[in-house]
């Protein structure tokens, strides 16, 4: 049976206080309104349909994509108001309500409320809390029919006793939306045009509603402060920490970890307090990351060790490869298999051979470094001339004395040397030695300046 999403997107989210549309709000580093599409996407339906309206064009404008249409819902005058401005571009056989600010539903759920809704059958997400105030309570006759939801501000106070609230999330079929929606009224305590008061509509018809609760109750949580979403966002990371330890990551601590991303570990990966994992992330076998270290989009091969402190953005450490404490590795970075970065060090677009290490206070960058190369502590690849970039080529086994600047465009040749201080302007051929510094001279007897008396 055909499938059309709707994601109500359209609400101000006051208690954000925020410029910032309450949908788009981050968790874990993707929008709350991204997480909802991703979840939807996963459910192949034939259109997704997102509402919006405060923020309107912001969310559009973040979060366009062909597969998707954006319907205007220029007042908010209520969640069946908001469905009924997506009518028009209706036309599967079931249609499902889905929240932009309810971010951690899951596929899995929605495929079994999914499996409730046909042609005679709504099918209603509901969950029990010990406390649903705000909620709208699912009402059922003596034999446990659900016959209609009162909204929390027009329940009576038994209604109010009751604790099976409603999720918001629905499906139904798309045929008889929308005559229901038509005859929605505002004649309550809101004033508002309920999506809600659709469930009344069709038992009345004679259709029957299904309910399905969701395992989880934080899957149907909205966040509607910031409070709440850092409920969201603790949950989630609790989520991705289970995930990653199923799957043979030890965390020393799991509370102390965070995911922003998407990331592939292997097995026996060690990982200590602190890090936080941004976009894409693979890990391979018996990888281990030190405390305190921030890694994107970054590959890391078997046996790598990224130690504490280190931060790298699109770099790849190859097998066995070390860096940190405190390495900077930007993008294009590549660190052969065995290479090793140490303390202080910044890489950006340069590549490290195989063995080669660079241990202390360094800048390398558009460099292409051969293997077994040895860079000596405070080297500088001065790669920027104010305008433009410029490489640095380095053979294998190259030996780079203390404190260099090597001036690109620059080549030096294998096997050769370059005297500690050195300032390397020109290419230096293959097995030599390079020295570029003054020659020291020594004055005999040399006396100080002494300190005027005043
Ligand atoms: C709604 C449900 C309630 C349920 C609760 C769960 C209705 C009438 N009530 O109540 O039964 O228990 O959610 O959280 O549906 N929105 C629009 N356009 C509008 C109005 C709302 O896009 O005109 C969006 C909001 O941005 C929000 C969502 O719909 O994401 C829910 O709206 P809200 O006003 O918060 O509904 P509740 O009163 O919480
Ligand atoms: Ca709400």
């Amino acid at each position: 049976m055909s499938l059309d999403i709707v994601i109500l997107a359209a609400g101000q989210g006051t208690r954000m206080r925020s410029a910032l549309p309450k949908v788009l709000h981050p968790l874990a580093g993707k929008s709350m309104l991204g997480h909802v599409l991703d979840t939807a996407r996963q459910l192949q339906p034939q259109d997704i349909h997102v509402v919006i309206g405060h923020g309107a064009e912001q969310v559009r404008e973040r979060l366009a994509a062909d597969d998707l249409s954006f319907v205007l819902q220029a007042e908010q005058l209520g969640t069946g108001h908001a469905v009924a401005q997506a009518l028009p571009g209706l036309s599967a056989e079931r249609v499902l309500i889905l929240y932009g600010d309810v971010p951690l539903i899951e596929a899995a759920t929605l495929e079994r409320l999914l499996a409730k809704v046909g042609p005679q059958q709504l099918a209603l997400l509901t969950v029990e809390l010990p406390d649903p105030t705000g909620y709208g309570r699912i009402l059922r006759d003596a034999n446990g029919v659900v016959t209609a939801i009162v909204e929390h501000k027009d329940a009576t106070p038994a209604q109010r006793a009751i604790r099976e609230g409603n999720t918001g999330i629905l499906a139904v079929p798309g045929k008889r939306l929308a005559e229901w929606l038509a005859r929605l009224s505002n004649d309550n305590v809101q004033g508002e045009y309920y999506l809600t008061d659709v469930i009344a509509m069709a038992v009345a018809d004679g259709l029957v509603v299904a309910t399905e609760q969701a395992h989880d109750a934080m899957e149907v949580q909205g966040a509607n402060d910031r409070i709440q979403l850092a409920e969201l966002e603790r949950h989630y990371q609790q989520r991705a920490a289970r995930r990653l330890m199923a799957a043979g990551v030890t965390l020393r601590d799991p509370a102390r970890f965070d995911v922003r991303g998407e990331v592939t570990v292997g097995r026996d990966v060690l990982i200590d307090v602190n890090v936080i994992l941004e976009g894409r992330v693979v890990i391979e076998d018996n990888v281990e990351i030190g405390p305190n270290c921030v890694i994107r989009n970054s590959t890391l091969r078997r046996g790598a060790v990224v130690k504490a402190n280190s931060h790298l953005d699109g770099a790849e450490l190859g097998e066995g490869a070390d860096c940190g404490p405190f390495a900077r590795l930007r993008p294009g970075t590549v660190l052969g298999a065995k290479a090793h970065v140490g303390n202080f060090v910044e890489v950006k677009n340069a590549r490290l051979g195989e063995g080669s290490k660079a241990g202390h206070l360094t800048y390398l960058g558009d460099a292409e470094i051969g293997a077994n190369c040895n860079i000596g502590a405070g080297t500088i690849t001065c790669n920027y001339d104010g305008a433009n970039k410029h490489r640095t080529v380095l053979g294998d086994e190259v030996f780079i004395g203390s404190n260099n600047s090597l001036v690109a465009p620059l080549t030096i040749g294998a096997g050769s040397t370059t005297g500690a201080g050195s300032t390397v302007t020109q290419d230096v051929p293959a097995q030599s030695l390079a020295i570029g510094r003054a020659k020291q001279r020594n004055i005999d007897g040399w006396q100080r300046p002494l300190k005027s008396k005043k």
